[in-house]
Formats: C-alpha cells, sequence, structure tokens
C-alpha cells in the first residue's frame, strides 16, 4: 500500500521566492540547500554517494550492514520507520530488513522535500517488502515535522546521511527540540553525524576531481533559472569547498568568475555580484562525540546508541527523549 501526501503546494513557491530575495539582498549573499533537490539535484547527490571521494554514505553504509539487527533490537523492535530526507532509501534497506527479520516492520514514511525520488522510492519499497505500507509525505521536514504520523508500536525516527549538519545549530536546536515534544517515551532517533577528521579528507570530499560536487552545487542556479525566471550562466560561477576549523563545518560556496548582473524575473530583482564574490550554498557540520551530546541535551533528548565505522569517519547514534 502506497500512500502518499504532498504538501509543496502555494505556499512553497512562496516561501521560495521570500528566501531566495531575502538570500540575495544579504551580504555575503546566500541559498538554503534545499533547494538543490530537484529531479537532477537528486540525481547529481546519487552520483556524489559513489564517488571515491565521498566516504560518508560508504561509511554509513557499513554500519548499517553490520549493525542494524543490533539498533532494531535497542529501539525496542519498533513497527515504524520515519525517515527524514529519505532521498532514494538506499541504506535504509539494511533497517526495513532488520525491522522485518524482527518480525516488526509494518509501516514506512519517508519524508522528503523531492517528490519525484519519494514516489520512486515509495513504489521499489513495496515490490521488495510484501505487506509493507508506505505512507511517504513530499514537504519541507523543518516546515512540516508536526505532519509526521503517530505512531503505534513505537517508531525509529532515521536521519541518515549527516543532512542534520546542513542545518545552522540554531536551526539544528529548534528542528531536534521540537522532534523530542513529537517523540513518545518508546520512539527513537536515528542520526546520521560525519565526525570531523582530517581537513584534506574533508575538502576532497566535497570538491571531487571529476567535478560532480561543482555540478550539484551550481544546480541550485538552474534551480533558480527555472522557477524564477532568473538568467544564471553556470559557467560564470565555479565551486568553492572549503572546510572551516572553527566552526567544524565545510563551508560551500559559488564564486562569481567575473563582475555581473542577473535578473530574477519572477522577483522582478536584478542582483549584482562582484568578480570573485562569493555565494553560500551549503554548509556541512561535522561532530565529535562529546558535542553530539551537547547537542542532544540541548535538544531534550539523551544518548542512548553509538555506532562508528571501522575508520571512525561517521557514526550513527540512537536517542530518546529524556
Ligand atoms: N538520506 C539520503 C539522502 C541524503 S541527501 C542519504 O543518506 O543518502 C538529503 C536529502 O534530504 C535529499 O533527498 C533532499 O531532497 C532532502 N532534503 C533536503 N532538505 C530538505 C528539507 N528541508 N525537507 C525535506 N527534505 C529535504
Ligand atoms: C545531504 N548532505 C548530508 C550532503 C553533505 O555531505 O552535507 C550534501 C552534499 N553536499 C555536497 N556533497 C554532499
Amino acid at each position: 500500500m502506497i500512500a502518499i501526501e504532498v504538501h509543496l503546494a502555494a505556499d512553497a513557491a512562496a516561501t521560495m521566492r521570500r528566501d531566495v530575495r531575502a538570500g540575495l539582498s544579504t551580504d555575503p549573499k546566500e541559498l538554503a540547500p534545499k533547494y538543490f533537490y530537484d529531479e537532477r539535484g537528486s540525481q547529481l547527490f546519487e552520483q556524489i554517494t559513489e564517488l571515491p571521494e565521498y566516504y560518508p554514505t560508504r561509511a554509513e553504509r557499513s554500519i548499517l550492514a553490520e549493525r542494524s539487527e543490533e539498533i532494531v533490537a535497542a529501539a525496542g523492535k519498533p513497527q515504524t520507520l520515519v525517515e527524514l530526507g529519505s532521498g532514494s532509501a538506499a541504506k535504509t534497506r539494511h533497517l526495513l530488513s532488520a525491522m522485518q527479520d524482527a518480525g516488526c516492520l509494518q509501516t514506512y514514511v519517508p519524508v522528503d522535500i523531492s517528490e519525484e525520488i519519494t514516489h520512486e522510492t515509495a513504489e521499489a519499497l513495496v515490490g521488495e517488502y510484501p505487506g509493507l505500507a508506505v505512507r511517504g509525505l513530499v514537504c519541507d521536514f523543518e516546515h512540516d515535522l508536526e505532519r509526521i504520523p503517530e505512531g503505534h508500536g513505537g517508531r525509529l525516527i532515521a536521519f541518515l546521511g549527516g543532512t542534520i549538519g546542513n542545518l545552522y545549530p540554531a536551526a539544528r536546536r529548534d528542528f531536534l527540540t521540537r522532534l523530542a515534544g513529537l517523540m513518545d517515551p518508546d520512539d527513537r532517533l536515528l542520526l546520521g553525524t560525519d565526525l570531523v577528521k582530517a581537513h584534506n579528507r574533508l575538502e576532497a570530499a566535497y570538491d571531487d576531481a571529476s567535478g560532480v560536487t561543482a555540478e550539484f552545487n551550481k544546480n541550485v542556479l538552474a534551480v533558480l533559472n527555472r522557477e524564477l525566471g532568473a538568467d544564471f550562466d553556470l559557467d560564470a560561477f565555479e565551486h568553492v569547498a572549503l572546510y572551516d576549523a572553527e566552526e567544524g563545518r565545510m563551508d560551500i560556496r559559488l564564486r562569481s568568475l567575473e563582475e555581473q548582473t542577473i535578473r530574477l524575473e519572477g522577483l522582478e530583482m536584478d542582483v549584482s555580484f562582484a568578480h570573485g564574490e562569493e555565494m553560500r550554498t551549503e554548509i556541512s557540520s561535522k561532530f565529535t562525540y562529546e558535542q553530539l551530546t551537547r547537542v542532544y541535551g540541548e535538544a531534550g533528548l539523551a544518548i542512548s546508541g553509538w555506532f562508528t565505522d571501522a575508520d571512525c569517519d561517521y557514526a550513527l547514534s540512537l536517542a530518546r527523549p529524556s
């Protein structure tokens, strides 16, 4: 059974116009990373996950392949798996299979802003897990968090891939606090986080030799061209990905290669870029165990499980409402 609710509707376009207008009017300019993920952006992210330099997906997959049975048992054999930012749910199969083997699997709730990939994922999963009910939500998980369906028999709420790292600390705290407020005592959060490591490995992961991450980054300009009638020339910007050690995060930007003025017809707005001017398109925070326990504590959550890959590059943590 598949039921997918779409909650983007009319105000998504208005929100995008407001966000982009505000982001292009500040100094420095900034765009929100959620706008990467149109159909092409989701495909490019899938390509990123296969790059030799991009270790997080492989590391997380190795943990899930080896520890899903333990994770499902520690989460109390939940009947429902909710997944925030589910995308293609490629690694999620390990959790679903462990739930199936434990005899508890009933419902999967993918939550993603990208409608195409959510439909494809739902179709694929009902084929692979006979009897599985898929209740998808196409929405902005920050805006629509409260739409997550109630659980009967416990929920495991997975937020994989390190996507939490794409939120600024204040937004992250608000998001986790709201999530904690929605959790019943027997619900568990399974959070994927990339860990702090050598800067050269981090920068290579976000600036791959084949240029896929650069194309992913520039895709946000193609989204603005299509959705807001803008005239960005993608070749007039270059991809920049540097580690900010003080903030503990990758800082991802687009740098203007010339002095230029962009027209955004849909916003009736002209925006000027100086030669060399940088516009941030994403941050990707990296964590330590100590930091994460603090982040959980501030949000009313307590860590109840910690699982890393063999190289300690990446962690999955289980948390419960405290
Ligand atoms: N969980 C997958 C995909 C990670 S990519 C993995 O680990 O590989 C990030 C995913 O989050 C994308 O599928 C993107 O469409 C989704 N996403 C990003 N911002 C979002 C938001 N604000 N609301 C809902 N989904 C979002
Ligand atoms: C989705 N998110 C966790 C990715 C990350 O690593 O921050 C997005 C990404 N950006 C560039 N490469 C991958």
